[in-house]
Protein backbone atom coordinates (compact mmCIF):
# COMPACT_ATOMS: atom_id res chain seq x y z
CA UNK A 1 0.00 0.00 0.00
CA UNK A 2 0.64 3.37 -0.50
CA UNK A 3 2.27 5.99 1.89
CA UNK A 4 1.77 9.55 1.06
CA UNK A 5 3.13 13.30 2.43
CA UNK A 6 1.20 16.07 2.15
CA UNK A 7 1.78 20.26 2.14
CA UNK A 8 -0.47 21.72 4.70
CA UNK A 9 -0.20 25.75 4.27
CA UNK A 10 -1.51 28.31 7.30
CA UNK A 11 -3.77 30.93 6.65
CA UNK A 12 -4.50 34.72 7.50
CA UNK A 13 -7.33 36.58 8.10
CA UNK A 14 -7.54 39.51 5.65
CA UNK A 15 -10.48 40.28 7.25
CA UNK A 16 -12.51 38.98 9.70
CA UNK A 17 -15.90 40.75 10.47
CA UNK A 18 -18.60 39.51 13.42
CA UNK A 19 -21.93 40.02 12.36
CA UNK A 20 -23.91 38.22 14.92
CA UNK A 21 -23.87 35.79 17.58
CA UNK A 22 -25.97 32.57 16.35
CA UNK A 23 -28.03 30.62 18.55
CA UNK A 24 -25.93 27.42 18.20
CA UNK A 25 -22.77 29.78 20.51
CA UNK A 26 -21.18 30.44 17.26
CA UNK A 27 -20.69 34.23 15.39
CA UNK A 28 -22.00 34.56 12.04
CA UNK A 29 -19.01 35.79 10.00
CA UNK A 30 -17.77 37.46 6.94
CA UNK A 31 -13.74 36.71 6.25
CA UNK A 32 -11.19 36.73 3.62
CA UNK A 33 -9.31 34.02 3.90
CA UNK A 34 -5.76 33.29 2.23
CA UNK A 35 -3.71 30.23 2.06
CA UNK A 36 0.30 31.52 3.07
CA UNK A 37 3.72 29.33 1.91
CA UNK A 38 4.09 28.68 5.71
CA UNK A 39 3.05 24.63 6.07
CA UNK A 40 3.18 22.14 7.83
CA UNK A 41 4.30 18.41 6.35
CA UNK A 42 1.99 15.34 7.08
CA UNK A 43 2.70 11.61 6.29
CA UNK A 44 0.61 9.32 6.01
CA UNK A 45 1.41 5.35 6.37
CA UNK A 46 -1.27 2.69 6.34
CA UNK A 47 -1.23 0.37 9.52
CA UNK A 48 -1.59 -3.44 9.16
CA UNK A 49 -4.31 -2.88 11.92
CA UNK A 50 -7.21 -0.92 12.17
CA UNK A 51 -5.31 2.06 14.65
CA UNK A 52 -4.98 5.42 14.32
CA UNK A 53 -1.74 6.59 15.59
CA UNK A 54 -0.45 10.38 15.92
CA UNK A 55 3.51 11.73 15.87
CA UNK A 56 4.76 14.97 15.86
CA UNK A 57 8.10 16.79 16.42
CA UNK A 58 6.57 19.72 18.53
CA UNK A 59 6.43 18.70 22.15
CA UNK A 60 2.98 21.23 22.34
CA UNK A 61 0.64 19.34 20.32
CA UNK A 62 -0.92 16.76 22.08
CA UNK A 63 -1.10 13.31 19.82
CA UNK A 64 -4.23 12.04 21.47
CA UNK A 65 -8.02 12.82 20.30
CA UNK A 66 -7.09 16.69 21.71
CA UNK A 67 -5.30 16.72 18.27
CA UNK A 68 -8.02 17.45 15.17
CA UNK A 69 -5.37 15.67 13.08
CA UNK A 70 -6.26 12.71 15.21
CA UNK A 71 -10.20 13.43 15.40
CA UNK A 72 -10.13 14.00 11.20
CA UNK A 73 -9.02 10.14 10.74
CA UNK A 74 -11.29 9.08 13.28
CA UNK A 75 -13.70 10.86 11.49
CA UNK A 76 -12.79 8.88 8.86
CA UNK A 77 -13.04 6.10 10.22
CA UNK A 78 -16.36 6.48 11.74
CA UNK A 79 -17.88 7.50 8.02
CA UNK A 80 -15.99 4.65 5.94
CA UNK A 81 -15.94 1.45 8.63
CA UNK A 82 -15.94 -0.89 5.16
CA UNK A 83 -12.18 0.99 4.12
CA UNK A 84 -10.98 1.07 6.98
CA UNK A 85 -11.43 -2.74 7.34
CA UNK A 86 -10.55 -3.40 3.95
CA UNK A 87 -7.29 -0.81 4.44
CA UNK A 88 -6.34 -0.85 7.40
CA UNK A 89 -5.58 2.08 9.97
CA UNK A 90 -3.33 5.28 9.58
CA UNK A 91 -0.16 6.19 11.22
CA UNK A 92 0.13 9.93 11.07
CA UNK A 93 3.40 12.14 11.68
CA UNK A 94 3.17 15.67 12.10
CA UNK A 95 6.07 17.85 11.03
CA UNK A 96 5.21 21.39 12.89
CA UNK A 97 6.46 24.72 10.86
CA UNK A 98 3.01 26.74 11.46
CA UNK A 99 3.55 28.13 15.22
CA UNK A 100 0.62 26.72 17.13
CA UNK A 101 -2.29 28.21 18.71
CA UNK A 102 -1.59 30.60 16.77
CA UNK A 103 -4.55 32.42 14.68
CA UNK A 104 -3.00 30.68 11.34
CA UNK A 105 -5.16 27.25 11.45
CA UNK A 106 -2.23 25.28 11.90
CA UNK A 107 -4.51 22.21 13.86
CA UNK A 108 -7.07 23.25 11.13
CA UNK A 109 -4.76 22.67 7.87
CA UNK A 110 -3.08 19.71 9.59
CA UNK A 111 -7.08 17.96 10.05
CA UNK A 112 -7.78 18.89 6.20
CA UNK A 113 -4.86 16.97 4.96
CA UNK A 114 -5.71 13.90 7.02
CA UNK A 115 -9.30 14.18 5.33
CA UNK A 116 -7.35 14.66 1.70
CA UNK A 117 -4.49 11.82 2.25
CA UNK A 118 -7.10 8.70 4.19
CA UNK A 119 -9.24 9.63 0.67
CA UNK A 120 -6.16 9.20 -1.10
CA UNK A 121 -5.08 5.97 0.79
CA UNK A 122 -8.60 4.27 0.90
CA UNK A 123 -9.19 5.40 -2.30
CA UNK A 124 -12.59 7.06 -1.72
CA UNK A 125 -12.75 9.21 -4.65
CA UNK A 126 -14.61 12.19 -2.75
CA UNK A 127 -14.68 14.98 -4.04
CA UNK A 128 -13.72 18.46 -3.00
CA UNK A 129 -17.35 19.90 -1.65
CA UNK A 130 -17.50 16.33 -0.03
CA UNK A 131 -14.26 16.77 2.09
CA UNK A 132 -15.49 20.38 3.26
CA UNK A 133 -18.24 18.95 4.34
CA UNK A 134 -16.86 16.22 6.21
CA UNK A 135 -14.22 18.82 7.72
CA UNK A 136 -17.04 21.65 8.80
CA UNK A 137 -17.72 19.38 11.27
CA UNK A 138 -13.99 19.32 12.95
CA UNK A 139 -13.85 23.04 13.09
CA UNK A 140 -15.41 26.10 11.23
CA UNK A 141 -11.92 26.99 9.58
CA UNK A 142 -11.40 23.00 8.01
CA UNK A 143 -13.14 23.53 4.90
CA UNK A 144 -11.04 27.24 4.19
CA UNK A 145 -8.23 24.56 4.54
CA UNK A 146 -9.13 22.05 2.33
CA UNK A 147 -9.95 24.39 -0.60
CA UNK A 148 -7.20 26.80 0.02
CA UNK A 149 -6.15 30.47 -2.30
CA UNK A 150 -7.81 33.86 -1.19
CA UNK A 151 -11.66 32.86 -0.32
CA UNK A 152 -14.68 35.23 0.94
CA UNK A 153 -16.22 32.79 4.12
CA UNK A 154 -19.32 33.29 5.58
CA UNK A 155 -21.19 31.50 8.04
CA UNK A 156 -19.58 30.45 10.76
CA UNK A 157 -16.39 30.34 8.31
CA UNK A 158 -17.36 27.27 6.49
CA UNK A 159 -19.33 28.99 3.57
CA UNK A 160 -16.98 29.29 0.79
CA UNK A 161 -16.43 31.42 -2.30
CA UNK A 162 -13.48 31.35 -3.92
CA UNK A 163 -11.63 34.70 -5.03
CA UNK A 164 -9.12 35.45 -7.75
CA UNK A 165 -6.42 34.37 -6.24
CA UNK A 166 -3.76 36.39 -5.06
CA UNK A 167 0.20 35.07 -5.75
CA UNK A 168 3.00 36.31 -4.16
CA UNK A 169 2.14 39.08 -1.88
CA UNK A 170 4.73 38.75 0.47
CA UNK A 171 4.50 39.21 4.36
CA UNK A 172 6.24 39.19 7.68
CA UNK A 173 4.84 37.07 10.67
CA UNK A 174 5.37 38.21 13.83
CA UNK A 175 4.46 35.95 16.99
CA UNK A 176 5.32 35.01 20.81
CA UNK A 177 6.15 31.38 21.74
CA UNK A 178 4.57 31.49 24.71
CA UNK A 179 2.10 33.61 24.13
CA UNK A 180 -1.79 31.82 23.44
CA UNK A 181 -4.88 33.47 22.91
CA UNK A 182 -8.22 31.17 23.42
CA UNK A 183 -10.25 31.76 20.24
CA UNK A 184 -13.72 30.76 22.06
CA UNK A 185 -12.62 33.63 24.80
CA UNK A 186 -12.20 35.80 21.91
CA UNK A 187 -15.74 35.45 20.41
CA UNK A 188 -17.04 35.36 23.86
CA UNK A 189 -15.32 38.28 25.18
CA UNK A 190 -16.91 40.05 22.06
CA UNK A 191 -20.68 39.15 22.63
CA UNK A 192 -20.57 40.13 25.78
CA UNK A 193 -18.64 43.74 24.86
CA UNK A 194 -20.09 44.77 21.67
CA UNK A 195 -23.53 42.71 21.14
CA UNK A 196 -25.25 45.99 20.54
CA UNK A 197 -23.68 46.71 17.51
CA UNK A 198 -24.02 43.52 15.61
CA UNK A 199 -26.65 43.94 13.33
CA UNK A 200 -30.18 42.40 13.15
CA UNK A 201 -32.58 43.42 10.54
CA UNK A 202 -31.47 41.86 8.28
CA UNK A 203 -32.68 38.04 6.64
CA UNK A 204 -28.98 37.30 4.78
CA UNK A 205 -26.94 38.71 7.15
CA UNK A 206 -23.68 37.16 6.30
CA UNK A 207 -24.34 37.10 2.21
CA UNK A 208 -24.79 41.22 3.42
CA UNK A 209 -21.66 41.19 4.82
CA UNK A 210 -19.69 39.75 2.21
CA UNK A 211 -21.36 41.98 -0.42
CA UNK A 212 -21.47 45.27 2.01
CA UNK A 213 -18.50 45.67 4.04
CA UNK A 214 -15.68 43.62 3.06
CA UNK A 215 -16.77 45.07 -0.59
CA UNK A 216 -13.53 47.53 -0.68
CA UNK A 217 -11.19 45.12 -0.30
CA UNK A 218 -12.46 42.63 -2.33
CA UNK A 219 -11.80 45.10 -4.70
CA UNK A 220 -8.49 45.89 -3.94
CA UNK A 221 -8.17 41.85 -4.47
CA UNK A 222 -9.49 42.18 -8.12
CA UNK A 223 -6.87 44.57 -8.61
CA UNK A 224 -4.01 42.47 -7.33
CA UNK A 225 -3.18 45.81 -5.64
CA UNK A 226 -1.49 45.11 -2.25
CA UNK A 227 -0.98 48.78 -1.22
CA UNK A 228 -5.04 48.86 -1.22
CA UNK A 229 -5.62 45.78 0.30
CA UNK A 230 -2.99 46.86 3.23
CA UNK A 231 -5.46 49.48 3.79
CA UNK A 232 -8.74 47.37 3.90
CA UNK A 233 -7.34 44.69 6.27
CA UNK A 234 -9.38 44.77 9.46
CA UNK A 235 -10.55 42.25 12.27
CA UNK A 236 -12.94 42.82 14.93
CA UNK A 237 -11.40 39.97 17.31
CA UNK A 238 -8.60 42.76 17.69
CA UNK A 239 -10.83 44.85 19.25
CA UNK A 240 -10.93 42.50 22.06
CA UNK A 241 -7.47 40.94 21.63
CA UNK A 242 -5.29 44.16 21.54
CA UNK A 243 -6.43 45.57 24.79
CA UNK A 244 -6.29 42.11 26.77
CA UNK A 245 -2.65 41.25 25.32
CA UNK A 246 -0.44 44.45 25.18
CA UNK A 247 2.57 42.25 23.55
CA UNK A 248 0.29 42.04 20.55
CA UNK A 249 -0.83 45.34 20.42
CA UNK A 250 3.39 46.43 20.56
CA UNK A 251 4.04 43.89 17.76
CA UNK A 252 0.97 46.03 15.74
CA UNK A 253 2.42 49.07 16.68
CA UNK A 254 5.91 48.42 16.50
CA UNK A 255 5.39 46.72 12.69
CA UNK A 256 2.88 49.93 11.67
CA UNK A 257 5.71 52.29 12.58
CA UNK A 258 8.21 50.35 10.38
CA UNK A 259 9.71 51.82 7.00
CA UNK A 260 7.90 49.61 3.81
CA UNK A 261 5.23 47.99 5.73
CA UNK A 262 1.82 48.40 3.73
CA UNK A 263 -0.13 47.66 6.20
CA UNK A 264 -0.78 45.75 9.62
CA UNK A 265 -3.28 43.28 11.23
CA UNK A 266 -3.46 40.37 13.80
CA UNK A 267 -4.85 36.81 11.93
CA UNK A 268 -7.85 35.51 13.43
CA UNK A 269 -8.10 35.40 17.18
CA UNK A 270 -4.56 36.07 17.61
CA UNK A 271 -2.11 36.55 18.70
CA UNK A 272 -0.12 36.42 15.25
CA UNK A 273 0.11 39.75 14.01
CA UNK A 274 1.09 39.87 10.37
CA UNK A 275 2.27 42.92 8.03
CA UNK A 276 2.09 43.10 4.23
CA UNK A 277 5.27 44.87 1.89
CA UNK A 278 5.66 45.00 -1.18
CA UNK A 279 8.60 42.51 -1.81
CA UNK A 280 10.44 39.67 -0.24
CA UNK A 281 13.27 41.72 -0.14
CA UNK A 282 11.01 44.27 2.43
CA UNK A 283 9.89 41.63 4.19
CA UNK A 284 13.33 40.23 4.94
CA UNK A 285 14.23 44.31 6.01
CA UNK A 286 11.17 44.67 7.84
CA UNK A 287 11.76 40.91 9.68
CA UNK A 288 15.19 42.43 10.95
CA UNK A 289 14.30 45.21 12.05
CA UNK A 290 12.02 43.97 13.74
CA UNK A 291 14.32 41.36 15.08
CA UNK A 292 16.75 44.37 16.34
CA UNK A 293 13.85 46.22 17.90
CA UNK A 294 12.73 43.02 19.81
CA UNK A 295 16.11 40.75 20.22
CA UNK A 296 14.13 38.52 22.99
CA UNK A 297 14.22 35.08 21.59
CA UNK A 298 10.77 34.40 22.57
CA UNK A 299 10.08 36.07 19.32
CA UNK A 300 8.85 34.18 16.16
CA UNK A 301 9.62 35.99 12.95
CA UNK A 302 8.86 34.62 9.26
CA UNK A 303 9.05 35.91 6.03
CA UNK A 304 6.48 34.10 3.67
CA UNK A 305 3.65 35.13 1.21
CA UNK A 306 0.00 34.26 -0.60
CA UNK A 307 -0.20 31.54 -2.72
CA UNK A 308 -2.94 30.51 -4.70
CA UNK A 309 -3.76 26.39 -3.54
CA UNK A 310 -4.59 24.70 -0.35
CA UNK A 311 -3.23 20.97 0.70
CA UNK A 312 -0.79 19.54 -1.99
CA UNK A 313 0.86 16.24 -2.56
CA UNK A 314 4.67 16.40 -1.53
CA UNK A 315 5.21 12.49 -2.13
CA UNK A 316 3.90 9.32 -2.44
CA UNK A 317 5.56 6.31 -2.21
O1 LIG B 1 -14.99 25.98 14.90
P1 LIG B 1 -13.85 26.02 15.86
O2 LIG B 1 -13.83 24.83 16.78
O3 LIG B 1 -12.52 26.25 15.21
O4 LIG B 1 -14.10 27.29 16.78
C1 LIG B 1 -13.43 27.49 18.00
C2 LIG B 1 -14.29 28.40 18.89
O5 LIG B 1 -14.36 29.71 18.34
C3 LIG B 1 -15.72 27.95 18.99
O6 LIG B 1 -15.90 27.05 20.05
C4 LIG B 1 -16.45 29.24 19.25
O7 LIG B 1 -16.36 29.58 20.61
C5 LIG B 1 -15.63 30.26 18.48
N1 LIG B 1 -16.21 30.57 17.14
C6 LIG B 1 -17.35 31.36 17.07
N2 LIG B 1 -17.87 31.63 15.83
C7 LIG B 1 -17.30 31.17 14.71
C8 LIG B 1 -16.14 30.36 14.76
C9 LIG B 1 -15.62 30.08 16.01
O8 LIG B 1 -17.88 31.80 18.08
N3 LIG B 1 -17.84 31.47 13.54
Amino acid sequence: MRSYTLIAPAKINLYLEIISDRPDGYHELAMILQSIELADEIHLQPLSNEKICVNCNHPQVPTNESNLAYRAAALMATQFPQALAKYGGVEITIRKHIPVAAGLAGGSTNAAAVLMGIDLLWDLGLTKSELEELGATLGSDVPFCVAGGTVIATGRGEQLSPLPSLDHTYMVLAKYRSLEVSTAWAYKTYRQEFSSSYLRDTENLAARAAAVHSEEIVKAILKKDPRKIAEKLHNDLERVVLPAYPQVLQLRELFASQEGVLGTMMSGSGPTVFALVESEQQAQAVKLQMRTAIPDENLELFVTRTITHGIQMAQST
